[in-house]
């Protein structure tokens, strides 16, 4: 089979503070198990992402910070890629949108668009602060909503309904400044023609039959009522916009979701320019090209709705000719997850409903958290993090179930024979262990692939407790003296248990399943692991990190024969058991954040 172009599109955090664990819940754990399971199944992968770092979520922060939108930026950048490489989260390219080469490729997918007639511009009432005669665009400006109630709701957005609003719909609007009500004034702004995409969006959706019912139910819904959607603001932190009388005026930008989305676009781009072949980015966004987009669900409307919207128009889809980019393939599919929750309450930073990634790792290390969220995530309904969980999974799934078949399996090998014996001949009961390690990589292979990441990760699970138990029943550890070459036997399937397991879970516990092939003899990438490189920017902007890897050689999907003869060295320990006192020393930090 031709190994087929696999794109993983993770969604961009701002980088307006440190991530929390209901971030990654949605678009971390869920496309990096999926990108490393397609890599490991022998598929080319292209994984990119970025911070996301304008518009108004980053000004406002850089306000109340009492920093400028670039410095706040240049901090959460670090702070982001930091949690995230540090996470495992195996992209190809991790970048910003800050970049020279990210303006210029928003600005001509913009232009495409305006030269296809997709692009409008017209008045529209913007709010503004009576008393500073500041513009007041988007999370300046709060009010409730005027479609489900919510208090919270932004000028341009409701996060409770996942609605896009205009700001003059908020009921009892108040600046996000000092609370005052805004007044509105006509300002010209450019709009996307949404409605000229209805009928080529409505059966694009309506061909997704295997989506995720919530997914395309949300964007079915928001098609009866597409309007054009503004796509600049009155503000000075963003893209310019490239057209005359608009590209050197200071106070208008395009808005930071247009921006944005193009990201994928020009990350795939950046990091075909860093392989040294601008056009290797190609093969990733031609029909043929599985694209998969990972997010949370607030995110959905920008990913079923306004991107394809932007990369039909760009195309020359319904009428017109391809811009510069070429002809771009749609999303195959839009995998959103839904919200992580504690106590029943969404995770928010400024709610202190929070725990923060990086405080998880400095504790706990990423494969348990990565292990979590993988089998406990919001994978298909809100879901709810507790403590008590974590440490009830880390404990008995991750320490009593894999740790303990690893260590008991190695130590015993180690102890009594220094290296993988041979087996002799097979009872039943070694064949029906054999078969169930061999015949996972199928089952297991075809959960992750579909994204459905708790099947996936259940039915490995349900491997290793079967060769816990094989182990309980054959009891080796009497027969080390007595019966030599049935020990062996044993120990030779106990192995190859474990390396089966191993690779079965590696997409979910790279860290770990790096040791454990290495405590096998193993040598050279195992998992994949990502790193942090420190470049310039490619046209003379600012040099900035990203995350990026070699992933080429990682460990094949499927049973491989352990070899006799090959040295074990006793196991070293792989998770930590955690005492119920953890559960209560965080909920007090919780309390008192
Ligand atoms: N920054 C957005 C958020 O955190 C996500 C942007 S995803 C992208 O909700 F597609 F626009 F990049
Ligand atoms: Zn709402």
């Amino acid at each position: 089979m031709p190994r087929r172009h696999i794109f993983t599109a993770v969604a961009w955090p701002y980088a307006n503070g440190p991530r929390h664990i209901g971030h990654i819940a949605g678009f971390g754990v869920p496309s990096d198990v999926f990108a490393r399971y397609q890599r490991m199944a022998g598929e080319r992968v292209l994984m990119v992402s970025g911070t996301d770092e304008h518009g108004t979520p980053i000004q406002v922060q850089a306000d109340s910070e009492g920093i400028t939108a670039a410095e706040l930026a240049d901090r959460y950048n670090r702070v982001i890629v930091r949690d995230l490489h540090d996470l495992g989260m195996s992209y190809d390219l991790f970048t910003r949108t800050t970049t020279r080469n990210h303006y210029a490729i928003v600005q001509e997918m913009f232009t495409a668009l305006w030269d296809n007639g997709y692009i409008v511009e017209r008045p529209q009432r913007s709010a503004i602060s009576p008393s500073t005669g500041r513009t007041l665009p988007d999370r300046y400006l709060e009010g409730t909503c005027p479609i489900c109630g919510y208090d919270g709701a932004r000028g341009d957005q409701c996060d409770h309904c996942g609605n896009q609003l205009d700001p003059q719909d908020l009921i009892d609007p108040r600046s996000k400044i000092n609370g005052e009500r805004p007044t509105f004034v006509e300002s010209s702004q450019m709009f996307l023609e949404l409605p000229a995409f209805a009928e080529v969006l409505g059966s694009w959706l309506q061909s997704q039959t295997d989506w995720r019912p919530n997914v395309v139910n949300f964007s079915r819904r928001l098609l009866d009522d597409l309007k054009p959607r503004a796509i600049t603001r009155d503000l000075d932190w963003g893209v310019p916009v490239p057209l005359p009388g608009w590209r050197d005026r200071p106070d208008k930008r395009i808005y930071v979701w247009f921006d944005a989305v193009i990201g994928y676009l020009s990350a795939s781009v950046e990091w075909a320019r860093r392989t040294g072949d601008p056009d290797a980015w190609r093969p990733w966004w031609t029909e043929g090209a599985d694209a998969r987009y990972f997010m949370g669900k607030d995110n959905v409307v920008f990913h079923t709705i306004i991107w394809p919207a932007i990369l039909l128009g760009a195309s020359g889809r319904p009428a017109g000719t391809p811009g510069a980019m070429g002809v771009l393939r749609l999303p195959s599919e839009v995998v959103s997850s839904e919200f992580l929750t504690m106590e029943g309450r969404k995770f928010s930073s400024s709610r202190a409903v929070v725990i923060y990634v990086r405080d998880v790792l400095d504790r706990y290390g990423a494969d348990p958290l990565r292990y979590y969220l993988a089998v406990a995530g919001p994978e298909t309904s809100d879901t709810d993090f507790t403590w008590e969980q974590f440490v009830t999974r880390n404990n008995g799934e991750l320490v009593a179930g894999w740790g303990n078949l690893v260590h008991r399996s190695l130590s015993l090998v180690a102890k009594h024979l220094g290296a993988v014996p041979a087996a002799g001949e097979l009872t039943e009961a070694d064949h029906d262990i054999l078969s169930q390690g061999s015949r996972a990589f199928a089952s297991v292979g075809q959960a992750l692939g579909r994204s459905q990441l708790r099947a996936g990760v259940t039915e490995a699970m349900r491997v290793v407790a079967a060769a816990n138990k094989y182990l309980s029943d054959q009891e080796p550890w009497k027969r080390v003296g007595s019966e030599p070459d049935r020990f062996a036997t044993i120990m030779h399937c106990a192995l190859q248990l474990v390396a089966d397991c191993n690779r079965l879970l590696a997409p979910v516990l790279p860290a770990t399943a790096d040791k454990v092939a290495a405590m096998l003899g193993g040598h050279g990438p195992f998992a994949g692991q990502p790193r942090v490189d420190e470049v310039e920017d490619l046209d003379g902007g600012r040099p900035y990190p990203v995350i990026t890897g070699d992933y080429d050689g990682v460990a094949a999907w499927r049973s491989e024969p352990v070899v006799p003869g090959t040295p074990v060295a006793p196991p070293t320990p792989l998770f930590s058991k955690l005492d119920a006192s953890v559960v209560d020393e965080e909920l007090a930090r919780l309390a008192s954040s």
